[in-house]
């Protein structure tokens, strides 16, 4: 951003940065998502499930971004929903969906959806992280 040589930011220069803020902001995440994932002001994460696309079929999953530090997705499964935590129990790198499951990028663990170990060198799942379903709203973390 441009400043003026009295250290102070031109008019111009301060809406040009306001608009690329504002477009980079709609760029992260489609309208629908906003208004069924919303971040609240202790740090965790409420999730209007119904209003998540993937969430619709046992087997789908969301990715939240971080709760508390910790990258953590929603998966659908027979019984309901779970929040799993993506960090791998390994060595903690960011394990990534790759069907029908999730794969570490470090050293190769597979874990099914639900977060179960499929192969290591993961010795174990990855790990659950709290979460309550009441009238609709998932609140994780
Ligand atoms: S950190 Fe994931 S397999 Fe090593």
């Amino acid at each position: 951003m441009k400043s003026t040589p009295a250290g102070r930011v031109s008019r111009r220069a301060f809406l040009a940065g306001a608009c690329g803020l504002a477009v980079a902001g709609m760029a992260a995440a489609p309208a629908a998502a906003e208004s069924a994932i919303k971040r609240l002001p202790d740090g965790r994460v409420a999730v209007r499930v119904a209003k998540v696309p993937s969430l619709a079929k046992v087997g789908g999953a969301a990715q939240l971004g971080t709760v508390k530090g910790t990258p953590v997705a929603v998966v659908r499964t027979d019984t309901g929903y779970e929040a799993l935590s993506l960090r791998c129990p390994h060595a903690g790198a960011t394990v990534q969906r790759q069907s029908p499951g999730w794969v570490c990028p470090a050293h190769g663990s597979q874990f099914e959806i639900d977060g179960e170990l499929v192969r290591g060198p993961a010795t174990t799942s990855l790990a659950e992280v709290p979460s309550r379903l009441r009238r609709g709203v998932l609140t994780v973390g």
